[in-house]
């Protein structure tokens, strides 16, 4: 869906200064995070993220609720699902947040492209609360009649739909799909139409986002990934525009379970933008590594460490990047 600003109110509740005030939140776990790039440790640099996310949050005066976070309360010790942040609770702005401290901990280990450490925020019931099973997406940047490509159609149909819109040839369009064994039809019948494939290790959040930016050159998004990573890359095209939909996959009846616990009764229901990231919303992101999306923080020799981070909101469809450059490490 292509988002019509002119219909959307900016939330009173998401005051502006938190448009900045995320970007606080994302650069602290990407800094914490990169000290461990390239040191083969993925759980460290979830933790040392995780960590650093969680104290940015809690000094933040709201009344914040996390609903895409690092698992259930059972399975995480820091920012699990339902965990209170901010410092005002009872008293500040009612917030849902979806998180991902650090979208890419492979990628961290490996010192790969497009680790992030990412958020997003809206007014409370604004974020599907998406279990942690996986998702069917398929995403493409803005200047595009609704409905042009869907789930409902198959990703050659999707492909030939797109190229006809956009002016070409279908072997012209470029897909960006994870490099998984369970894609190996989608890539195969992507090939057999001469569609380029830039294939992604890991970090789909980027990927997604990557069609919105005319110079990844990349087209369409397709094939599925982590949900929670859905409603953030969701998040995202809400603000910049773009199309996005999403399918959650079940492979057992466990995470049926998982599902209905969050409130999801239709299994085959496919979600659009809106229904992911509704109403007024803010997302930021910072590079842990270097990618399509951002510059990786980088430690320099005298000490002090830059950043680059992006945060937009819906409502204005105002889009920032930040470069930060510290003395050291925060506090
Ligand atoms: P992590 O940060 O949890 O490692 O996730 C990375 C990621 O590549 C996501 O971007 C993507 O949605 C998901 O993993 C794909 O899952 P899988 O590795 O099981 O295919």
């Amino acid at each position: 869906m292509t988002t019509d600003r002119s219909q959307l109110q900016p939330s009173q509740v998401l005051d502006r200064v938190l448009v900045l005030e995320m970007v606080r939140v994302t650069e602290y776990a990407a800094i914490a995070a990169s000290r461990l790039v390239g040191r083969g440790d993925e759980k460290a640099a979830d933790a040392a993220a995780v960590e650093a996310m969680r104290d940015a949050l809690n000094k933040l005066a709201f009344d914040g609720t996390v609903v895409i976070g690092e698992g259930e309360r059972d399975e995480a010790p820091m920012l699990f699902i339902g965990e209170k942040v901010g410092s005002a609770q009872g008293s500040g702005p009612k917030i849902d947040i979806a998180l991902d401290p650090l979208e890419g901990t492979t990628i961290t280990a490996k010192a790969g492209p497009n680790a992030l450490a990412v958020l997003a925020i809206a007014e409370e019931g604004g974020l599907l609360y998406a279990p942690d099973v996986y998702m069917e997406k398929l995403a493409i940047g803005p200047g595009y009649a609704e409905g042009v490509v869907s789930l409902t159609k198959t990703p050659t149909e999707n492909v030939q739909a797109l190229a006809a819109a956009k002016g070409v040839e279908p072997h012209e369009i470029i897909a960006c799909v994870l490099d998984r064994p369970r894609h190996e039809a989608l890539i195969r019948e992507l090939r057999a139409i001469g569609c380029g494939i830039h294939l992604i290790p890991d970090g789909d959040v980027a990927g997604v986002i990557a069609v919105t930016n005319p110079e990844t050159t990349i087209d369409i998004y397709l094939g599925s990934g982590g949900a929670p990573e859905g409603v953030l890359a969701a998040a995202a095209l809400r603000c910049v525009g773009g199309q996005f939909e999403g399918r959650l996959i079940f492979r057992n009846e466990d995470e049926k379970a998982r599902a209905r616990k969050t409130g999801i009764t239709d299994f085959d229901r496919i979600y659009k933008l809106e229904d992911l990231a509704k109403g007024d919303v803010i997302f930021a992101a910072t590079g842990v590594t270097d990618g399509s999306l951002l510059e990786g923080v980088r430690r320099w020799k005298t000490g002090r460490i830059t950043t680059e981070s992006i945060v937009m909101r819906a409502s204005s469809g105002t889009v920032r990047r930040v470069k930060g450059d510290r003395r050291g490490d925060p506090a």
